[in-house]
């Protein structure tokens, strides 16, 4: 009697293990580096994709996510990267810090067998003349196993522009028929900059405004450099600038604080444009401190980055190119919304 139960005592311990066995989750690992954590709009973004992959998790299925910065430092994330291979990630997404290093980067995880998930800073081909080639990225192109997901700067530049170009005055506040700005540039490596600065003036152009670029300077996507170039601008053009464009928001936000120290007036007798529409810029938009921005949508974009991710993990085939829109953000856009 005694044998008898210490066996099913036995058994009942074994289906025990062996069920808890079964229901044990696979636990995928993610490597997300970040071209730089001080970043706004990046900051957004990588929370979002923390966010969004726990969304996703189920008893099944669980992901272990490790997320790095890449400090603005091509250096420090090559070094994340081959800490990621050698750690055995099983997908990575990875915002370049300088995109002219992504075939390195492409070939060093390809070589290795991770998916990768490229996000937020485009790689692109130049000809000759220095111009975007926009057929896709061989590297890119080549790999199966290998994407980018991002939105198309060309687009958010020229959204910019037809905002000035849709107001009263079309931007030339003085009426000497040249509408004069000033260029306060993200990273000039960076497409979104590049990009952003060539076709917000070209949408201007394109529709036959004439336009007088009084200065360009980098700022690095970041606020308090956009202030300090701003007030610079202010204090040597002065009434001049009638448009003040920003690569991002972030620089417009220190725009916006040079433009109030300078006694001028946004909607008056200057206007201001960003690019991300970050809370504060959208409320800003409302009450007329800033013309316009366009939405950088940072939740489609993680969530599609993520969505890929998955596929990849899951073996399925994936595009080579993902692309979220902008939506300009005026005084009308805000005011339906
Ligand atoms: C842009 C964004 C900027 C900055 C940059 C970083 O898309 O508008 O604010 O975050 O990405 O690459």
């Amino acid at each position: 009697m005694k044998k008898t139960l210490a066996i099913l005592l036995a058994a009942i311990l074994m289906l025990g293990c062996m069920s808890f066995a079964s229901a044990e989750a696979k636990t995928y690992k993610v490597g997300v580096s970040i071209y730089q954590f001080d970043d706004n709009f990046m900051t957004l973004y990588r929370n979002e994709i923390l966010d969004y992959f726990k969304t996703l998790e189920t008893d099944e299925v669980k992901y272990d996510v490790t997320l790095v910065d890449g400090k603005n430092d091509m250096a420090e994330q090559t070094n994340q990267v081959n800490n990621f291979i050698t750690q055995k990630m099983d997908v990575i997404i990875l915002n370049l810090v300088q995109t002219s290093s992504a075939d390195a980067v492409i070939d060093n995880i390809v070589a290795a067998g991770i998916p990768l998930v490229l996000i937020n800073r485009e790689p692109l081909a130049y000809d000759e003349n220095n111009n975007a080639i926009d057929e896709g990225y061989e590297g890119i192109l080549n790999n199966p196993q290998v994407c980018y997901v991002g939105a198309d700067a060309r687009q958010s530049g020229t959204y910019q522009g037809e905002m000035v170009a849709e107001l009263e005055n079309h931007g030339d506040i003085n009426g000497d028929g040249v509408i004069s700005y000033i260029m306060i540039e993200g990273d000039p490596e960076n497409p979104d900059a590049q990009y952003r600065t060539q076709f917000s003036v070209k949408a201007l152009t394109d529709a036959g405004y004439k336009v007088e670029c009084l200065d360009d300077q980098v700022g690095n996507w970041a606020q308090a450099k956009g202030q300090e170039l701003v007030a610079n601008a202010l204090s040597k053009f002065d009434r001049k600038i009638e448009v003040v464009f920003c690569n991002n928001d972030a620089m417009a936000l220190g725009a916006s604080a040079a433009i109030t120290a300078a006694g001028r007036k946004v909607g008056e007798d200057i206007y201001l444009l960003g690019v991300d529409a970050l809370e504060q810029a959208v409320q800003m938009v409302k009450d007329g401190e800033m013309t316009g921005t366009v939405l950088n949508d940072h939740i489609g974009q993680s969530h599609t980055a993520v969505d890929v991710a998955v596929k990849l993990l899951n073996g399925e085939e994936i595009q080579n190119y993902y692309w979220v829109n902008y939506v300009k953000v005026n005084k009308a856009y805000v005011d339906a919304q």
